[in-house]
């Protein structure tokens, strides 16, 4: 049984500390915060970076990495005697194929590079230079917390993690609570496989960050800040770290807690992300209660995007009509990310609502004869070139049946097989799956194997319950990963059914 003083958000940290789940260490950890032994365990076990201790180099197994040959780098590495571990996404598809190394250092097999916001050839700022006056903060303090979230309304600020829900609502939400004690959570988990803008707002634009998030604590009474980072982005954790420290006068009435994550895909969804915090296993809780009303420690809390916070300071400071000038259709500027067969993989801001063929030509143009492109990660599925046109927007591409989430664009050519893109996709997400919804669970395991057994034996009727198993995902599963899982397979079934014929 759990002790009452339990430190059960210690138990993350002390498992980092002690090795992840070497033997012993869930017993020593007991002792340490009075959390069962069992219990630490299941911890241990659900993260990717406690499961197994050890040296090895992790190889990213992510789409664009996939199309660059990260198969042909994990034989020779397993060919030199090195221990591999296949890994999600690592959100580096600008410079793929790409792996870590032991101390979570990036090595980069690829030829093309990053291309980063300080190249002066790029058309983007990322809401200007990384301007550490917060001299919006100051604004923000001067003209009131109801000002600022009514600016924050007039930009249509639309959340960038990938629901696109207005983020006035929420600051609202939390600002109107009775209870006092309230926090703000950076999310800055960034997992979806295509997806690495918010590495570069964190790694060239992290006061831009600092400040929307400090002007966000201020508008909504929070006193504490938690900044929730991937574990294997440890550049982005020192830069981050950094900045805080750079811009001490200015956020010195704040408690900001860097948290650094463990290796799970899932805990980018809110909720999990809140457990995380807390110290248990990521695993989506049920909504509603909504942060808004009760998250961290069932306290009143705001979550949001690194991208999202990063727009604030400019808002604040030019008004909020200024930054929904900078779209198209909907508001403000955008920062989409772009991978696969293009010549300058990178991320770019542009009006939001560009199309496909604005965003490939900012990225210096295609590679080879596009065929296909997944327009907002793998969970939005992937659609033919001849939705070229349509704008990459929250609506638009809603309207047609997939979605712009995280805006990790990735661009795929014909000489990929689209059976085998479905494949990678179902694989991330049967490894990513928290498990607790029967349908996500078994459903990704069974869409995996029927795409596995008709690659190997090319008969369709392999197939055949494919749609049947996509809706029991839908309908069954409680968040949004067990809900789109299947979107990479009968996306592509759809729009490509020559993909999927008679193959022997
Ligand atoms: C499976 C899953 C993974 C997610 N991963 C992320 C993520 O890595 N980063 C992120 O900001 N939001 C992610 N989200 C969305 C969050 O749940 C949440 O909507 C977002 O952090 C809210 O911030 P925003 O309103 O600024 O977009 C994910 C959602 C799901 C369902
Ligand atoms: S849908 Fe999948 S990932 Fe989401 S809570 Fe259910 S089992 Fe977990």
């Amino acid at each position: 049984m759990q002790r009452k003083s339990a430190r059960r958000d210690l138990v993350l940290e002390l498992l980092e500390e002690h090795g992840g789940s070497a033997p012993g260490t869930a017993s020593q950890i007991e002792a340490e915060t009075g959390v069962p032994e069992a219990d630490v365990h299941g911890v241990a076990t659900f993260y990717s970076l406690l499961r197994s201790p050890g040296e090895r180099t992790r190889v990213c197994q992510g789409l664009s990495c996939k199309v660059a040959g990260a198969d042909a780098v994990v034989a020779d590495l397993r060919a030199k005697g090195e221990t591999v571990e296949l890994v999600s996404c690592l959100g580096q598809c600008d410079c793929a194929p790409v792996g870590l190394d032991p101390s979570l250092e990036l090595i980069s097999w690829g030829e093309t590079g990053r291309v980063t916001p300080d190249d002066p050839a790029l058309p983007m700022n990322l809401g200007g230079a990384d301007d550490a006056s917060y001299a919006a903060l100051s604004r923000a303090k001067a003209i009131g917390g109801e000002a600022t979230i009514a600016e924050v309304k007039a930009a249509g600020l639309q959340g960038r993690g990938g629901a696109g829900f207005p983020a006035h609502f929420k600051w609202s939400a939390v600002r109107g609570q009775a209870e006092q004690t309230r926090y703000v959570v950076v999310n800055a988990d960034e997992g979806e496989p295509g997806t690495f803008k918010d590495r570069e707002v964190m790694l060239r634009r992290p006061h831009r960050m600092l400040e929307g998030m400090a002007i966000a604590a201020f508008a909504t009474g929070a006193q504490t800040c938690f900044i929730y980072i991937r574990g294997e982005f440890v550049d982005c954790i020192r830069s981050v770290e950094q900045a805080i420290e750079a811009a001490d006068e200015h956020l010195a009435d704040l408690d900001i807690r860097l948290v650094s994550g463990h290796g799970a895909y899932i805990c980018g969804e809110e909720t999990a992300l809140l457990e995380a915090i807390e110290g248990r296993r990521g695993m989506p809780r049920l909504k509603p209660p909504y942060p808004t009303d009760s998250g961290l420690w069932g306290k009143p809390t705001l979550m949001n995007n690194v991208e999202t916070l990063a727009c604030v300071p400019a808002i604040v400071q030019h008004g909020g009509a200024a930054f929904a000038a900078l779209g198209r259709a909907e508001p403000g500027s955008k920062l989409y990310c772009v991978s696969g067969h293009v010549q300058k993989p990178g991320v770019y801001e542009l009006p939001l609502g560009v199309t496909l063929d604005e965003l490939v030509e900012a990225a210096g143009g295609y590679v080879g004869t596009p065929l296909a492109f997944s327009p907002g990660g793998a969970s939005s599925g992937i659609l033919p070139l001849s939705f070229r046109d349509t704008p990459l927007d929250f609506k638009s591409l809603a309207a047609v049946g997939s979605m712009l989430g995280s805006a990790g664009v990735v661009v795929l050519n014909d000489s990929v097989d689209l059976a085998r893109v479905a494949l990678w996709n179902l694989v991330f997400f049967e490894d990513e799956s928290c498990g607790q919804c029967t349908p996500c669970r078994v459903g990704c395991r069974l869409q995996r194997q029927a795409v596995q057994r008709y690659i190997e034996g090319g008969d369709p009727a392999a197939l055949s319950h494919a749609g049947d198993v996509a809706w029991e995902m839908e309908e069954g599963s409680i968040c949004g990963l067990g809900q789109v899982a299947s979107w990479p397979l009968t996306t592509a079934m759809k729009h490509f059914p020559e993909a999927f014929g008679e193959r022997r």
